[in-house]
């Protein structure tokens, strides 16, 4: 096999209609051999980059069906280490072992409440997360924003973690997927990241080699989102959740929105203090409802009820009993910080350097979640280059959101900053680009517009 063949097979040939224009012949299907055959000598370097970039931008443009989609995200996933659950080291060998996955957003912190929630209606959630991307925030900052935090966890105490709490949250070590480390970078700077097939192999095969036997991803549309318009949202919630199912897995998909911020906080130690505020039931309307949703499918797929209005209901009791708090503080021990120190600082942990967005005149608010999300990495709770160090303390409290009514001079956002040059701009992206106002009520997104199985 040759990787030059298979490229060509990708990419189809020009040939002229009846009019002597120019046309893109339709390219060729790809066996799972071959894809099989580019993917592991690409991890190996026997393939250049030089090959990778062309087959990457020829998959951009011609696309791959299902079964290329899951031969390639197969090839990707074992391109490294798959961490095995079932019956290693105590955990049960027949438990469905669940997890979620966000493509990404601005104050999207559900994986927070979400895991101890669903372990405390004694689901197994196997949780390996991502850093904070782009505009969007990251689980694994967050977490780090909990001094003595560790993310950094081997195999072993993965699976210690999950047995105890019920969940474990874990960064992926260097050896997960690293075909897709490779491909992304590549991909980043050949103009091929959005493509729905490399999309979905990038994800799947990450997730997958996390041990998972179902999963409900949370595929975002709006401003803030990856997938800005409903009908890319929704043909990369369909591929994921039908490769996914191709590879054996059971999978449901959310469609929801991020057109505005979720919830009151963006940053990294706010969206913690935002995540105990929803385990004490108090979090704002957005996140308890899709934190609730998203947990009752995993409850439902993992067969710990029979109906989504029962496993509805154990969310909302794992909540009220106080039992998700309890589980979530556990698991904050367990992973090396201090429980009693975290609860001190709820309302009280700040950054010094602060400022406050006031309205500039009456009616009706829109906070856009990208210009939002961009507002909050300037301030320093993501990174501009990937070494970048982010600030646990910087971010926004918004006080007002999307649809709500203002008077001039009150008080919409809190503003922190990793330190105080950075806050003038910060704010100035804020009201000129992120804060709009109008006299009548802005239309408001269905927070979850639609479910895929
Ligand atoms: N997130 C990923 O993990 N991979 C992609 O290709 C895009 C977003």
């Amino acid at each position: 096999m040759r990787a030059i063949d298979i490229i060509m097979k990708k990419r189809g040939t020009k040939v002229r209609d009846a009019n002597g224009n120019q046309i893109l012949a339709s390219s060729t299907t790809l066996t799972k051999e071959e894809i099989k055959f580019l993917i592991d000598e690409y991890t190996a370097g026997r393939i250049p980059d030089y090959q990778m970039s062309a087959f990457t931008m020829a998959v951009y443009f011609n696309g791959m069906n299902f079964e290329e989609t899951g031969a390639l995200t197969d090839a990707m996933l074992h391109s490294g280490d798959v961490i095995e659950l079932h019956g290693k080291d105590g955990l049960p060998e027949n438990e469905i072992y669940v997890d979620k996955h966000s493509t990404g957003g601005v104050g999207d912190k559900i994986s927070l409440p979400l895991a101890p929630i669903v372990a405390a209606c004694g689901v197994m959630d196997p949780m390996m997360s991502g850093r904070a991307l782009g505009h969007t925030g990251g689980t694994l900052d967050k977490l780090e924003s909990i001094e003595g935090f560790n993310v950094n966890l081997t195999e072993e105490q993965f699976r210690a973690g999950i047995k105890k709490d019920g969940f474990a949250m874990m960064g992926q070590t260097p050896n997960v997927a690293p075909a897709d480390k490779k491909m992304y970078a590549l991909r980043d700077v050949t103009a091929t990241v959005e493509s729905v097939p490399l999309i979905t192999s990038s994800i799947l095969s990450k997730k997958v080699a996390e041990g998972a036997d179902a999963l409900v991803f949370d595929v975002k549309y709006g401003s803030g989102a990856f997938m800005k318009t409903i009908p890319d949202s929704e043909e990369l919630a369909t591929f994921l959740v039908k490769t996914a199912q191709a590879m054996g897995k059971k999978a449901t998909a959310f469609m929801t929105a991020m057109n505005t911020p979720l919830g009151r906080m963006v940053g990294n130690f706010l969206e913690i203090e935002e995540t105990v505020e929803c385990l004490q039931g108090k979090g704002p309307a957005d996140v308890m409802e899709l934190t609730y949703a998203l947990g009752a499918e995993m409850v439902l797929l993992a067969g710990k009820a029979e109906s989504e209005e029962e496993a509805r209901k154990m969310c909302e009791d794992a909540v009220s009993s106080g039992k998700a708090l309890e589980i979530f503080l556990a698991n904050v021990k367990t992973q090396g910080g201090n429980p009693e120190k975290l609860m001190a600082e709820i309302g009280k942990r700040r950054s010094q350097f602060h400022t406050q967005v006031l309205a500039e005149k009456d009616g009706y608010i829109k906070l856009d979640a990208f210009k939002t999300g961009l507002a909050s990495v300037y301030l320093g709770v993501g990174r501009n280059k990937s070494d970048d160090k982010v600030c646990p303390d910087a971010g926004i409290i918004m006080h007002k959101k999307t649809g709500d009514c203002v008077k001039k001079g009150e008080l919409i956002l809190d503003v922190y900053g990793k330190d105080e040059a950075c806050l003038p701009q910060a704010v100035k992206m804020l009201t000129e680009e992120a804060l709009s106002y109008s006299e009548t009520k802005p239309h408001s997104d269905q927070l979850i517009y639609k479910i895929i199985k």
